[in-house]
């Protein structure tokens, strides 16, 4: 199978860089944060502009509770602020979904994530997802968890186990895998980030910091997008 890229149906974007663009300023991280959540909002609307079905993007992984405690405070006021602009702006175009696991989080966090998944679960427009306290390899463990259960309860013929049965129990189930991962920051690794569903994707690495990222350049990874062929394992046409 061949196919020629175009645009993308789903971007997921690795939003990093923060620190470091403080860090060149002589603030605090906490302030780096603050600016890269403007950038959400720039990204997201440039999003549904140009048509995009799906964007999906990394705000805190698994591993980011190694942190000091401030900063991830931080982060996780920031993602209040960002819960109390979707609350009052009632958006009817974005469906927002929160990919990751909730458990760890605090309960007010979760109660208006649940929220804000509920009100806007009729958009049809664009689908975003949000990843916080997400991880791959704990997406894919929690998935292999329920089919073992499943299992267990002989509910389920482990014969009957696939890719689509599996992908089934990922936070992820039912949405197009990502067309292209954007990691932004100069690093060039994937740290723990949709590592089924990136099977196929696109990797485009770029040197901005998240902080300092437009839409232009949002527009320079997809034009890079589209000139890669991609194969899937077959031959070029
Ligand atoms: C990304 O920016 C945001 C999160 C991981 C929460 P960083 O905070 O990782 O920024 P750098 O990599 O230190 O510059
Ligand atoms: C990945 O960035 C996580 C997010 C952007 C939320 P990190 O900054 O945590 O990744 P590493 O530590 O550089 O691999
Ligand atoms: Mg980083």
């Amino acid at each position: 199978m061949q196919q020629t890229s175009g645009m993308p149906t789903h971007i997921a974007i690795i939003m990093d860089g923060n620190g470091r663009w403080a860090k060149q300023r002589g603030l605090a991280r906490s302030m780096g944060h603050r600016e890269g959540a403007k950038t959400v909002e720039i990204i997201t609307r440039h999003c549904l502009e140009i048509g995009i079905g799906h964007l999906t993007l990394f705000a805190f992984s698994t591993e980011n509770w190694s942190r000091p405690k401030a900063e991830v405070e931080a982060i996780m006021n920031l993602l209040r602020d960002y819960l109390t602009q979707c609350e009052q702006q009632q958006n009817r175009e974005v469906r927002t979904r929160f990919i990751g696991d909730r458990a760890p989080l605090a309960p007010d966090l979760v109660r208006r994530m649940d929220a804000l998944e509920a009100a806007t679960a009729n958009n049809t427009r664009m689908n975003l997802n949000i990843a916080i306290n997400y991880g791959g390899r704990d997406e894919i463990l929690h998935a292999a968890r329920r089919l073992a259960c499943l299992v267990a309860e002989g509910k389920l013929d482990p014969r009957d186990i696939d890719a689509a049965l599996f992908s089934q129990g990922l936070y992820t189930a039912g949405q197009p895998d990502p067309d292209m991962i954007i990691r932004p920051s100069g690093e060039q690794r994937l740290s723990n980030f949709l590592l089924w569903q990136c099977a196929y994707a696109e990797l485009i690495y770029m040197d901005k910091l998240w902080p300092d990222f437009t839409p232009a350049d949002l527009d320079t990874a997809i034009a890079l997008y589209a000139g890669r062929d991609r194969r899937y394992g077959g031959i070029s046409g």
